[in-house]
């Protein structure tokens, strides 16, 4: 007798990191995922799969629908709808580089705004109007108060079209769903996802030069760049360099599948927010530290003038989703540098890496 299929989710930015991630534990969890993504930040490969999906599959040992989909094309988009019965969506499509955001602002109000709404608007003509939406922790801007709660204050002080993209869309849906009771939508406001899959077949794969500290890190391990720029030492921290709340993204992924169960519950009260982070700051020099350790390298790093729009500290409160969606992140710093360090030597190239002659 064929398994009970569960759900039917259709998920946007699925060949990403943070999207390629979920959609394993979305399978593992008894979903059917139907994955769009335009490939714009995902490497393609040579078939109609993209490489990090191909990799979901080899792990989950279940296949992936997927569609090269932009959702500035509303009437592809409104196809892939139409030919599957989709019962929810995850929006994790966006551009989300902070300081390319800074020198291209309309590309990322185009992309992450506007193609929110057209997804939006599909969904409504559908008759989906179920949504998690991946939200971010630049949300609140510059902290007023540490650790962030979910009160805390949004949409000031957001320093770059990035964090501000990602507000204006958490505001659009809030307003939706209060203008239509058949609507219900979670946010997920995601603090400093890193990381890869315990297998190191899927990972963080940016493509250039990485904006982020862990990818950096991480190829400076494996001798792809040759020392860290350590952005500022002067912060009133600890030890002065930036502190932030880094997430395995295993445990951002789960907390995906835990916010989804919450949205499908039928008593689910139509719009909630949840931080999903640790709780705990760690310093670049922490991290330095810790992935010396996971892989037995020295990473070289020189002191360089602070990055603009950066802040000095950044942690979560993480009370409201233990409380209510049951989650916390489990794993440490050093299990988020071990399977780091994995994925990163076993792939010194990213997806782009070829096979081990
Ligand atoms: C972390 C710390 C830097 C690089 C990111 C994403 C954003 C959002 C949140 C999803 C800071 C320092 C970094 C380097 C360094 N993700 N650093 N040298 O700025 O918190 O934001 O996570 O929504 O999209 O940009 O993370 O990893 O860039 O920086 O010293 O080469 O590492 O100053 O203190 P950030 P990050």
């Amino acid at each position: 007798m064929e398994a009970q299929r569960g759900p039917t989710v259709l998920v946007t930015g699925g060949a990403g990191f943070v999207g390629s991630h979920t959609v394993v534990e979305l399978l593992n969890n008894g979903y059917e995922v139907v994955v769009v993504d335009n490939l714009v930040n995902v490497y393609k490969g040579d078939g109609t799969l993209p490489v990090s999906l191909k990799r979901v599959e080899e792990i989950t040992h279940k296949k992936v629908l997927f569609y090269n989909v932009d959702l500035l094309n509303p009437v592809l988009l409104e196809e892939v709808f139409r030919m599957h019965k989709i019962d929810c969506v995850m929006h994790f499509a966006a551009l989300k580089a902070v300081g390319e955001s800074v020198q291209i602002p309309l590309t990322y109000y185009k992309n992450n705004v506007t193609g929110s709404i057209i997804l939006l608007e599909v969904m409504k003509k559908c008759n989906v109007k179920k949504l998690v939406y991946s939200s971010s922790a630049t949300v609140y801007g510059t902290p007023q108060s540490l650790p962030l709660t979910e009160e805390h204050p949004t949409g000031q002080g957001c320093t770059n079209p990035y964090g501000k993209s990602k507000y204006f869309v958490e505001e659009m849906i809030k307003d939706l769903v209060f203008s239509d009771e058949s609507w219900s939508a979670i946010s997920l406001r995601y603090f400093n996802p890193v990381g890869a899959h315990e297998s190191g077949r899927i990972g963080e794969a940016p493509s250039g030069i990485p904006n982020n500290l862990m990818p950096y890190i991480a190829q400076v391990a494996v001798g792809t760049r040759e020392k860290l720029k350590i952005f500022g030492n002067d912060y009133d921290t600890p030890d002065g360099t930036g502190v932030r709340d880094y997430i395995h993204i295993y445990d951002l992924a789960v907390g995906h599948i835990d916010a989804l169960k919450k949205l499908l519950e039928p008593s689910f009260s139509r719009w909630k927010v949840y931080n999903l982070g640790t709780g705990t700051g760690y310093s670049v020099l922490d991290v330095i530290k810790a992935f010396e350790e996971a892989s037995g390298k020295k990473i070289a790093y020189e002191i360089a003038p602070r990055r603009p729009g950066d802040i000095a500290s950044s942690y979560a409160d993480a009370q409201l989703a233990k409380k209510e969606l049951n989650w916390v992140a489990r794993k440490t710093l050093l299990d988020m540098c071990r399977d780091m360090w994995r994925w990163q030597s076993n792939n010194p190239d990213g997806y782009a890496t070829g096979p081990k002659v």
